[in-house]
């Protein structure tokens, strides 16, 4: 890496992100079906109709995977639970997946890394699901009574929580381009699912309040809105991409209104009443969370609302055909700061790359992501002298896991897994960071 420790404030915090049905193993430990485990059996979603029932194995293998995190020099572990493992029909507490929590709590501080939690990262208990989902207006409790439980249990000896990785992820990717389970394509279910997470979001911020808790933040993805051309419409249709990935979620939660040119669609199918739930959602934070990758070339088309699509561009780009682009992440730090959140820590929570990674000899050369990653902390450092109050970094991801409807070949790790014998192998890029973060 071409960056140590020492170039960062005092306290800054390292670390590297997992969420648990990417690598727990979802088949032990009596946890419920999810949407995720329906969606993953339905022919066309997933890559090889792959799934997440033994994934890393990590359910059995944590103590290893933490060790590993301690030896690389990490100062903080950021992983979700799992709502299905800790209610499995998605109201009922599990008393088994409530003790393998507060056991991977107590082996993460033993091993001097602060838990930053995460309480939802993508996968609904297929009760849950039957009953609407996120397109339900019941969420909002379900998601408050599960906070409850799982944070009645280890809340005591958390760092930091977030309720739900990810919103757009969770509302837009999974109930318009129907990429995710549920695998929707539906305007309504849309609408009704972006506003139903953030007022899910603030219920759980309450809820952990009311628990005595203190370090509660959000965690948003940004992706970067690049117009395609010069041209006025693209300029139109890259704010409005903007509008319903990047500024729906912000504008909710700091400024109490959504964009104009976002309800411009939504806004017929909203739920009743939808404007009195901004006190909710506007449950005061500690800290943001932002998730970055890459940027998107959006051109217009004549189509029906967003009337607008994708395009490649001509940057590098990683295995996943993303576009490396440095500057987004520096853009959104500075543009998050301003518009937004003024003085609040902010913390890149995740950033990473995949790659085709192989192993040959017991040896993983993976200098793609060394890079990757040198000129993204390129970027935070920017902006830190550029005024924003980043106060941490975290890789995504800690190991090779389950890329969702992309499976088990969109290796995100720092350490290589054989997916036959489920061998953990550190790559050169772990190696590379453990000799940036020493002390
Ligand atoms: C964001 C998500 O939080 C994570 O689950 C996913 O694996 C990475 N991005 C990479 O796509």
């Amino acid at each position: 890496m071409n960056f140590k420790r020492s170039d960062f404030p005092e306290d800054f915090v390292f670390g590297a992100a997992t969420s648990a049905y990417q690598i727990e193993g979802h088949a032990v430990g009596g946890a419920g079906s999810t949407h995720w485990d329906t969606f993953a059996t339905t022919p066309g979603n997933v890559v090889r109709s792959e799934h997440g029932q033994l994934a890393c194995d990590h359910y059995n293998r944590y103590e290893e995977d933490l060790d590993l995190m301690a030896a690389a020099g990490f100062d903080a572990y950021r992983f979700s639970t799992l709502w299905a493992r800790v209610m499995p029909d998605g109201v009922t507490p599990n008393v088994k997946g409530l003790d393998f929590y507060d056991r991977l709590t107590d082996v993460m501080l033993e091993r001097g890394l602060a838990p930053y939690a995460t309480l939802y990262h993508w996968e609904l208990p297929s009760e849950l699901a039957d009953k609407g989902g996120w397109r339900s207006a019941d969420m909002p409790k379900w998601f408050g009574d599960y906070t409850a439980c799982i944070m009645g249990r280890i809340g005591d000896r958390m760092t930091a929580v977030a309720p739900i990785n990810e919103p757009w992820c969770v509302g837009w990717l999974s109930h318009s381009v129907g990429a995710h389970a549920p695998g929707l394509r539906d305007i309504r279910a849309t609408a009704r699912a972006m506003h139903h997470i953030l007022v899910a979001h603030g219920t759980a911020i309450n809820t952990m309040r009311e628990l005595g808790m203190s370090n509660l933040g959000g965690v948003f993805n940004f992706e970067w809105a690049n117009p395609a051309d010069e041209s006025a419409q693209s300029r139109t249709a890259a704010d409005l991409y903007d509008g319903y990935y990047n500024r729906f979620f912000m504008d909710g939660v700091f400024k109490g209104t959504y964009p104009t040119n976002v309800m411009e669609g939504l806004g017929p199918h909203m739920p009743d009443r939808w404007q009195d739930d901004f006190t909710t959602i506007q449950a005061p934070l500690d800290w943001v969370g932002l998730n970055y990758y890459t940027r998107s070339n959006i051109a217009p088309t004549d189509g029906p609302w967003p009337s607008h699509k994708t395009v490649e561009g001509p940057l590098p780009k990683t295995q996943m055909g993303w576009e490396i682009y440095p500057e987004g992440l520096y853009n959104f730090l500075i543009r998050t700061a301003r518009e937004y959140t003024g003085n609040l820590p902010l913390f890149v929570t995740e950033n990473g790359m995949s790659n085709a990674d192989v192993i040959k000899n017991g040896i993983v050369n993976d200098p793609e992501r060394i890079a990757y990653v040198n000129v993204h902390i390129a970027a935070v450092l920017r902006a830190i002298d550029d005024g924003a109050p980043v106060h941490g970094f975290f890789l995504w991801s800690l190991l090779d896991n389950y890329e969702w409807a992309l499976g088990y070949g969109k290796r995100f790790g720092l350490i290589h897994i054989d997916f036959d014998t489920l061998k953990r192998t550190p790559k050169a890029s772990y190696h590379a960071l453990k000799s940036a973060l020493e002390r």
